[in-house]
């Protein structure tokens, strides 16, 4: 059976669609096997397509943060992105160039049968939940095809505006509480008879459920219209941006 180094091989020798074409080297994703989390970004940028990693520029390095503050580290982690080669310029990938990329990333997720996929920005986001607005979407574990995928922004947006930083770190605050119900939920006997409570919550009288938070369908599909053609990498209009969806609580 294929493993995932023979299909990262085979990504780097890919030519079915144009990208091949301007790519210094394809970027299959870095990560082991079993990783708990598996992100998906939009393509590789200038340094990825140098060095043939995912995530080594500077939208990176935010990322290599977020996950230490949550306590991880990269080499805990499966990162990939949508398409395996540049888009010349960094302009936004094709559709048809996401098509043709597609089967890569379905086989990743199949063979790291990750617990958690977080998708970072639109592009990723709208393969699990098209059509949805990210700045509705993002922060809100949903449930689609049996995987657990959570939406965030892309780590560039949060280095261009410092609100979108704010809610980008908000929101991977929610990873470690999100990945502990994921874990009980796949393997109850696992679950720790006593679980202290977490710090944040002995002061507060009334600590909300990590259960409020999945939810097994959208139950806010938003307009057809929500997402406007020019939006790149995800700047919504104030205030949208903290909103919790109508009827809804905001957890954390
Ligand atoms: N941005 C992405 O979406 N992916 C990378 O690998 C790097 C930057
Ligand atoms: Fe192949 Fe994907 Fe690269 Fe296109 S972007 S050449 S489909 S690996």
């Amino acid at each position: 059976m294929e493993t995932l180094e023979d299909l990262e091989q085979r990504v780097r020798n890919c030519t079915d669609c144009p990208l091949h074409g301007s790519r210094t080297n394809a970027v299959p994703g870095e990560g082991p096997a079993d990783a708990e989390i598996l992100f998906i970004g939009e393509g590789p940028g200038f340094h990825e397509d140098r060095q043939g990693r995912p995530f080594v520029g500077p939208a990176g390095n935010f990322l290599e943060e977020l996950l230490q503050s949550i306590g991880m580290s990269r080499d805990q982690v499966y990162i990939a992105n949508m398409v395996k080669c540049r888009p010349p310029n960094n302009r936004d990938p094709a559709p048809s160039e996401i098509s043709a990329c597609s089967k890569y990333l379905d086989r990743q997720i199949e063979l790291i049968n990750p617990l958690l996929i977080v998708t970072l920005g639109r592009f990723s986001m709208a393969r699990f939940l098209p059509g949805q607005s990210i700045s509705r979407a993002r922060g809100r574990l949903r449930t689609v095809s049996g995987r657990h995928i959570f939406p965030i922004m892309h780590p560039a947006a949060g280095l261009r505006r410092q609100e979108m930083r704010a809610a980008i770190e908000q929101d991977f605050a929610k990873a470690p509480g999100l990945l502990d119900v994921l874990r009980m939920q796949a393997d109850p006997a696992a679950a720790p008879e006593v679980r202290e409570e977490p710090a944040e919550y002995r002061a507060n009288p009334a600590p909300p459920s990590l259960w409020d938070m999945i939810s097994t369908e959208n139950p806010h599909p938003p307009a057809a219209t929500d997402m406007h053609p020019a939006e790149r990498l995800e700047e919504p209009a104030e205030p949208t941006i903290d909103e919790p969806p109508p009827g809804q609580q905001r957890l954390f």
